[in-house]
């Protein structure tokens, strides 16, 4: 039986990668390398792999461009996995034979916004190349975000939620939650939030070099955070960014 190891490699920092990725990776005869993401980010992973001394073998798969233009969002991501499993069902049936490892590397933490396990699911489902998965877990952009502003995600016996900035926008500050995550917000939702008394704690390439962080009350560091973050992605031509939105106590 074949078998691939998901492994979450951190939000960045080479240091993120626990000894249970390292002891993965060096076990792992091939390495499935996405060819989609940002040139920094391909060479982020390359510079996480050299670091720890793991070659091996790599095969490049090329990811299907998604339609975000789409009305229909989840029938276009639907769309979107279908066609990355085919591509991913091709790669893993040809280059691992019976009893091979491969290994896929995930930003951060493989449960958290990644679509990896669910393609990997949907190709086992078809039951024409037939594997094992393990995953491997890691350093999440969250956890980076909370420890670099030094707080807790939550507080004392507080609901948390997260979410995106899509839902953000749509919905607002979802109901009878202290402390709200954002992730994959494009459209800087937070300038939409109306609400008296809360906190924000932004950051983006978290974990890189490049981090950047802000945090104060929304009202009056939100123009802030919006002009740099775009200034921010004008000169890498990439951003990342998380944020915590922290109601005021009652
Ligand atoms: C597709 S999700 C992947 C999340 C990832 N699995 C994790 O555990 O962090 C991508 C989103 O994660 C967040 N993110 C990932 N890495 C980040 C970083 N280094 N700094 C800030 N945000 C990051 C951003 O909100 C980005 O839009």
């Amino acid at each position: 039986m074949r078998r691939i190891v998901v492994i979450g490699i951190g939000a960045g920092d080479p240091a993120h990668l626990t000894q249970q990725a390292i002891a993965a990776l060096r076990a792992s005869d091939v390495l499935f390398e996405l060819r989609r993401t940002a040139a920094d980010l391909t060479a982020l992973r390359r510079e996480i792999c050299d670091e720890h001394g793991i070659g091996g073998r790599v095969v490049s798969i090329a990811e299907p461009q998604r339609d975000r233009g789409a009305d229909d969002y989840a029938g276009a991501v639907q769309t979107w996995r279908d066609r990355r499993a085919d591509a991913w069902e091709e790669a893993i049936g040809s280059a691992l034979g019976d009893g091979g490892v491969g290994a896929f590397l995930v930003w951060g933490d493989p449960s958290l916004y990644d679509s990896t396990i669910a393609v990997l699911d949907e190709i086992a489902a078809r039951g024409r190349v037939t594997f094992e998965v393990d995953v491997i877990p890691g350093v999440s952009s969250l956890h980076a975000l909370t420890a670099a502003h030094r707080i807790s995600l939550n507080r004392i016996g507080g609901a948390v939620q997260i979410t995106t900035g899509r839902r953000l926008a749509e919905q607002g500050l979802p109901a009878g939650v202290g402390d709200v995550v954002v992730m994959l917000d494009g459209q800087c939702a937070f300038t939409t939030i109306d609400e008296a008394g809360v906190e924000i704690f932004w950051g983006a390439y978290l974990g890189t070099t490049g981090e950047i962080l802000i945090a104060g009350p929304l009202a009056e560091v939100a123009p802030e955070i919006a002009r740099v973050r775009a200034h921010a992605r004008q000169l890498r031509g990439w951003i990342m960014d998380t944020y915590l939105l922290r109601r005021a106590a009652e």
